[in-house]
Order: structure tokens, then sequence, then C-alpha cells
């Protein structure tokens, strides 16, 4: 009991909180739409040129004690969150283009507003990067590194983020590049002794995004990926994100579709309104598309978009409602749409007495532009985690899966995919480390 609607007395001390001093560094890989997108929209943010609308930890608030307290801080305000002046960008990616030429490439910012950054784009250059085609078809990389095995490539990323190191006071790596063929779980991931013999034997089952994250977790560095990638939904990863204090989250920026999907799920779900059908289909035009018009990277992101509306209906409760939902998704390569992704979804409803109705519909997204602040958001929030005692040691941060197509648990837990739950748990999770009082919003206590 304790604040309104509220679980508990004040929980944790802040003072335990390491602050932000100093400089962030944030190691991307990948610095195609998504990154570019990101990394201008922060430079437009600082030039006090935009705002940073769709981020929460920048715009967003929190309540804190009773309804009557009047007191929502922002999450910023309230959070010690790293100032996004402090943010210094690097990372790598297959081709030379740098920021600015990548981001006029991937065409989702206009030309002016890329031309006032400029100066501060073209100075952030990728390092080369560790690419096999054989985990992405449709690329063909340049700009790469080579070494007699993967321990070597593996060693290479870890020299540069050890040289980043230098230059700023804390680092976090995000995955923006690819979506790789799709690939499961073998005996390689299950042990971090095993994973770090298949790096000595370059085993097939490494792929790039796994070198990249397993230099960063050895390095102590928390890692997010932005993919629907296996990266570190294996029980090595996650061992190793333990005993070296790197947090890691889920996978697959939630932005378009999903997002839809994670909101209207749970309301139908909530009035106890069956589902017969769902059927998805998008047209993408952009290089993201062009990847995903590869079958072996198509089923990577199918997995991940699948998932969700099974969690949330949980046909096993609700057999009568949801057992038997055709569930179809679609992802078409159409180049004259670009980053502007169009989203169609026709759901087949039922109601009283089992009588059918249809909902539709048709988001006209921008990819990138709702995926940056997601990115921005998931790097500031694992920076925090790190600073915080009672976080950095548990390895999954299940309190982030709001950003994320495919959360990840700890094993045998069932994730949440719903939006709104998702939103609860995070800011229940920042009130917690703050030493505030969980929100429950029950209640009664106005009516004594
Ligand atoms: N935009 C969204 O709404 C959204 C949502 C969910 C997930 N994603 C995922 O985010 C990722 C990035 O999307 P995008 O639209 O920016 O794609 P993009 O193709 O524009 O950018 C990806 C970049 O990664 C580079 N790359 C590929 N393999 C690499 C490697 N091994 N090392 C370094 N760089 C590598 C490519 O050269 C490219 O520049 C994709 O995997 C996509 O599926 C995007």
């Amino acid at each position: 009991m304790g604040i309104e609607e509220q679980g508990g007395q004040k929980t944790a001390g802040t003072s335990t909180i390491a602050p932000a001093t100093g400089k962030l560094g944030v190691m991307v890989v990948g610095l195609g739409a998504v990154a570019t997108t990101m990394i201008a929209g922060v430079e437009a943010v600082r030039l006090g040129l935009a705002k940073p609308i769709g981020s929460l930890t920048q715009m967003g608030t929190i309540r804190l004690g009773k309804r009557t307290d009047n007191n929502t801080p922002r999450i910023k305000d309230f959070v010690p969150l790293a100032d996004l002046n402090s943010i210094v960008f690097t990372g790598w990616d297959i081709f030379e283009d740098n920021v600015y030429e990548s981001a006029a490439h991937a065409k989702v910012l206009d030309e002016k507003s890329l031309l006032q950054l400029k100066p501060y784009l073209e100075t952030i250059k990728p390092l080369p990067a560790v690419f096999d085609q054989y985990y992405v078809k449709r690329l063909h990389g340049t700009h790469v590194k080579t070494g007699k095995n993967k321990r070597d490539l593996a060693d290479q990323v870890r020299a540069d983020i050890q040289a980043f190191k230098k230059t700023v006071d804390r680092v976090v790596m995000i995955w923006a590049a690819s979506t790789e063929i799709f690939l499961e779980p073998t005996a390689v991931h299950q042990t971090i002794e095993a994973f770090e013999k298949g790096l000595d034997d370059s085993d097939i089952g490494i792929p790039p995004s796994q070198i990249y994250a397993y230099a960063a977790l050895v390095e102590g560095v928390p890692f997010a990926n932005g993919a629907p990638n296996l990266t570190v939904d294996v029980p090595a990863m996650v061992e190793l994100s333990k005993r070296n204090a790197a947090p890691i989250c889920g996978k697959d920026f939630k932005t378009g579709q999903t997002f839809m999907k994670t909101i209207l799920a749970p309301a139908l779900k909530a009035r106890m309104l069956g589902v017969s059908g769902w059927f998805s289909t998008n047209i993408l035009g952009n290089r993201d598309g062009e990847v995903l018009d590869d079958p072996q990277s198509f089923k990577t992101k199918e997995e991940s978009k699948l998932g969700s509306l099974d969690f949330i209906f949980q046909p096993e409760l609700y057999p009568d409602l949801y057992k038997d939902i055709f569930h179809k998704i679609r992802i078409n390569y159409y180049p004259p749409r670009g980053d502007d992704k169009e989203a169609w979804d026709n759901i087949d409803i039922f109601g009283w007495l089992g009588y059918p109705m249809q909902i539709k519909v048709n988001f006209l997204c921008r990819d990138s532009i709702l995926a940056a602040p997601v990115a921005l958001d998931l790097v500031l929030l694992l920076d925090l985690a790190k600073r915080t005692p009672s976080l950095r040691s548990l390895g999954i941060q299940e309190w982030l899966s709001f950003y994320l197509k495919s959360p990840q648990t700890a094993p045998g837990l069932y994730p949440e995919h719903d939006l709104f739950i998702q939103s609860m748990k995070l800011k229940n999770t920042l009130r917690h480390i703050m030493g505030e009082g969980l929100i429950t919003h029950l209640g009664l206590e106005y009516y004594d």
C-alpha cells in the first residue's frame, strides 16, 4: 500500500545511481537510414532547430505520488539521464559514406535540413565493419575488416571500443544494421565457453551481429538490438551480460505495424471481442525493404512480427475468442516509396453472439522517423541501467520491452507485448530506482 493506487513505500536510494557526468559515447552498428536519422535529429535538437518528438526520455513526464499531489516532472529531470549535448557518436558500416552522405542517400530528411547539419554529420565516418554476405544476401560490403577467424574479428571490434573509450566517459552500443538471415540457437550459443570456442573455429552459427555484441559485452558495454536478429537472445550472451554488468534488452524496434498491433490487440482482448483473422501487409522501398526482400532475412523479421498477437491474446486461456486466428504478415519491396512505408491491416473480429465485424488500419508512416527516437531512448536508458546498481547486473532489462517487437525475458517467463503494460513497467522501474512509490492505479483511498 502507499501512494494512491500504489504498491509501496519509497523503494530504493537515489544516491547509488552514478551521475551522468562527462561524455556518453554511442557506437552505432550500421550507419543507414535509422542511424543517420537519429544522429541528425540529435544534432538538430542540440542546435535548437527541432524538438525531440517521439522520444519519451526527452518529452515524457512521470507522475509521482497521488493524483492530488500535482507532481509530474519530466522524465529527464527525474532520472539522471545523459544530456543530449554530452553524446558523441561513432559507428561501423560496410560502406565508406560518412553520416551526411549516408543520410542524403537514405532520403529520410529533406535536403535543406541536412545541409544545416552537414558540418557535423560529415565528421562522422564509419569504421570498417564485420560483415559476411552469407548472413545478409542482398548487400555487398566493401568497407570490411578481415581476420584469420571470428575471434580475430571480435578482437578488432574490441580494439575499436577500447580506442573510443579513451575519448569518452561511458559507452553504449546499438545495432541499427541490416536484418540477418534466420538463425536458431545451437550448441555454440549455450555457454560462454562454447561461444568462445565457436569464435576460434569460425562457427557458422555466429553471425556478425553476435561478434559485435560479444565484443561489447566483454568490454562491459550495454548493447541494444534494433533488428530482429538472434544476437543476444541466447544463454551465452545473457550470461556474459550479467557477468560484465553490461545490460541488454529485447530486439527489433517497435515502430509501425507492430506498434499499432500492440495497442489494438489488448483493447480487443480487454473487451473480450473475438478475432478470427489478422492480415498485415506493407510496402517499403528503402534499403531495409531491399534486404527484407530476401526470404531468409524476411523469415527473421516475420518471426519477430508474428510473436506479439499470440502472447497478447493468450488463446490457451480464451479458446472461444482466439484459438483459430489466421495471422499473416507480408512485406513487399516497393522502391517508389523509399522510407515512407505504407502498412495495411485487415482485422476480422466478432462480437456478441458471434456476429462478425471488420477493422481496417492504413498507416502511412515514415519508418526511420518513428525508429530514431526509439533508438535514442534505448541508448539513454541502457546507459542509465549501467549506472544503476540494482539494474546493471540483471542482464536482461525487461522494462525496456516498451520499445521492442520481441521483448527478452528471463527463461520461462512469457513476454509482455501490451504497450500499456510495457509503459507502466518502464515508468514503475524508473520510480523504483529513484526510491519513489510504485503506481498501481487502485485509487480507493480517494473515496475513504
Ligand atoms: N525503421 C524502422 O521502423 C525499423 C523498425 C524495426 C527494425 N528496424 C531495423 O533496423 C535496421 C536498420 O534499418 P534501416 O532502415 O536503417 O536500414 P538501412 O539498410 O538503411 O541501414 C542498415 C545499415 O547497416 C549497414 N550494415 C549491414 N550489415 C552491417 C554490418 N555487419 N556491420 C555494419 N554495418 C552493416 C548497411 O550498409 C546499412 O548502411 C534494420 O535491421 C531494420 O530491420 C527498423
